[in-house]
């Protein structure tokens, strides 16, 4: 008897005052919410055999500089079997290495040394298209009834030509190509060598599932999903409207189907081998992005949104904007679900030169605004390569010296359809994503320590002075604040998990609060050439636990802050 009523008092919550019962989703401990990911772009990071490529042994030679950075799980853009048109994005073999990396005995001595070393690594995995080299497209396309036939989306040319479909990388932005071995057509959303999967095949599903855990049981401990958010077609091919591609998204992005995907790898995996996942793109909304993520529907870790990263490409960018557009996005996951924190990454040209400025005379300390402002988010920060001592563009100006195939096929495009070769390139200069990815700055050397070869993308000159190996030695540097910042969010669980709350100051200036249990922080940047003032007066603080300057000064209560400065204030 009194058990049962012991049994309906627990389910009523009525001995729920312990604090597990009561914290909110997002206060909800985990290990991937605690993360500081550290991207590696594995081509550009260090080679060890002189074939200008960086490879495995590289990144095991570097494993205490990147433990030495206080990051905690590794993030690889893929290192599988690929025939490379657009470096990796094309896999021709899901369970193996490819041998210009080491193949898998490195990748196994990788995984164990990380370990070891207690970093986590997440694998990427890119199961939107293939490879056209992969054998399940080799099968596809030899016959109209090959088994495999059914892995991809094709449309027989005697139906006519399909209903038109925006490529992002092809050089005519033709999704549709023409194969003459069966008198058909294939859908490939990025260049025509990475033709889509039919994910409405549950073969497809199979496959995919067998992949992630084969990974999984090597001991992997995160997926990234390389844009899955485009993985679900309505098969028909419908006609979508006039200029549709002006906004793609709303068309590709998170159509029927996705979230029985994701679900069948959440069950089947994720939840199985406890797995972190995030998925590249986060949807069309703030619903949609809730609806990948919250931990009660059971599909991903945490979302990975590009309203940000995207501001400074467009027309009017301004700090107010910057700060405005994570506010939003803090907010709407103040309580459910958990997002990234990313102001970069391999698509990407380079983070000082896209959100700051990369003359000498702001790089380094907007630099260290931006580690500030990224490691006392809420959100998994995301930082990548280099970014952590401040590299910068290269600024190529010949189309002959890029190596990404979107740029080189959207510079065809723009030359096809009539466009202005020199503004294309003026552009691509300051935005291509091979501005991204020149190699790591590892010394002051012609080559930068990257390699004894030829490099496969030139190291940038500025490597003379911009290298770690300088960083290191300076107590002062981008490389070292980089460093107390991880430490900061590593050991004030504030800074993770805490609520956050935006001031409203002159918009230059962008502050929050951050409160956790008693401990409340002030985080103050100021994101301008000029010196600004804010009005702290309102604020008792004990210590200022990181500055980018020498000092904080401040008259009648008032902060003057210079350029881009950035402080954390513990309040009182
Ligand atoms: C998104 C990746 O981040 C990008 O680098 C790649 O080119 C495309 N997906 C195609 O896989």
């Amino acid at each position: 008897m009194y058990s049962k009523i012991l049994v309906i008092l627990l389910a009523l919550g009525f001995f729920s005052c312990g604090p597990t019962a009561q914290v909110k989703e997002t206060q909800q401990k985990k290990w991937w919410k605690e993360a500081i990911v550290y991207q590696i772009y594995p081509r550009s990071f260090k080679d060890t055999d002189g074939d200008g490529i960086g490879d495995i042994k590289g990144i095991i030679e570097e494993l205490d500089y990147i433990k030495s950075l206080g990051v905690t799980a590794i993030w690889l853009n893929p290192i599988y079997e690929s025939p490379n048109f657009d470096n990796g994005y094309d896999v021709s073999d899901y369970r193996a290495i490819a041998e210009e990396y080491g193949g898998m005995e490195a990748f196994d001595t990788l995984l164990e040394e990380m370990h070891k070393r207690d970093l986590k690594i997440i694998m990427d995995i890119v199961v939107n298209h293939s490879s056209w080299e992969h054998p399940w497209f080799k099968a596809s396309r030899s016959s109209r009834d090959n088994p495999y036939r059914d892995y991809y989306h094709w449309w027989p040319a005697e139906k006519g030509k399909p209903n038109y479909r925006y490529s992002l990388f092809d050089d005519k932005g033709d999704a549709w190509a023409y194969d003459s071995i069966t008198d058909a057509y294939y859908l490939h959303y990025f260049a025509k060598q990475q033709p889509d999967l039919n994910w409405s095949n549950p073969k497809v599903k199979e496959e995919v599932v067998d992949i992630l855990k084969f990974w999984a049981e090597k001991g992997v401990d995160g997926f990234r999903l390389d844009a899955f958010q485009f993985a679900a077609k309505d098969t028909t091919f419908p006609k979508f409207p006039e200029g549709y591609e002006k906004d793609f998204i709303q068309y590709y992005a998170m159509q029927e189907g996705l979230h029985d995907y994701l679900k069948l790898m959440y069950d089947e995996v994720f939840s199985k081998y406890n797995v972190m996942s995030v998925a590249e793109g986060a949807g069309r909304n703030f619903k949609e992005a809730h609806e990948l993520v919250d931990a009660d529907r059971n599909e991903l870790s945490m979302a990975y949104a590009f309203d940000a990263v995207d501001l400074p490409n467009k027309e009017g960018y301004s700090p107010k904007i910057f700060k405005e557009v994570f506010t939003k996005w803090d907010n709407e996951f103040s309580e459910k679900g958990w997002i990234s924190i990313f102001l970069s990454n391999h698509d990407q040209a380079r983070l000082v030169s896209r959100f700051t400025d990369d003359n000498e005379e702001f790089r380094a300390v907007s630099a260290k605004m931006l580690h500030t402002f990224l490691l006392s988010m809420r959100g998994t920060p995301y930082l990548y390569y280099g970014d952590e001592l401040g590299m910068t563009n290269i600024y190529f100006d010949s189309i002959e010296q890029y190596d990404d195939i979107s740029t080189i096929n959207s510079y065809k495009k723009t030359l096809s359809e009539g466009g202005d070769g020199e503004t294309f390139l003026k552009h691509a200069s300051k935005f291509s994503r091979d501005n991204g990815r020149t190699p790591m700055q590892w010394n002051a050397s012609e080559k930068g320590g990257f390699t004894t070869g030829t490099p496969w993308l030139p190291v940038n000159e500025n490597t003379k002075t911009i290298n770690v190996v300088a960083q290191n030695e300076d107590s002062n540097s981008i490389l070292n604040h980089f460093r107390a910042m991880t430490a900061l969010r590593t050991s004030n669980p504030v800074l993770i998990y805490g609520d956050y709350e935006l001031l409203d100051t002159e918009d230059q200036i962008y502050a929050y609060l951050r409160s956790y249990e008693g401990q409340k922080v002030l985080v103050v940047l100021n994101y301008s050439k000029e010196d600004s003032t804010l009005d702290l007066s309102n604020y008792k603080w004990s210590d200022i636990l990181i500055n980018n300057y020498q000092d904080l000064e401040t008259a009648d209560g008032k902060a003057v802050l210079k350029p881009y400065q950035a402080v954390i204030l513990k309040l009182k």
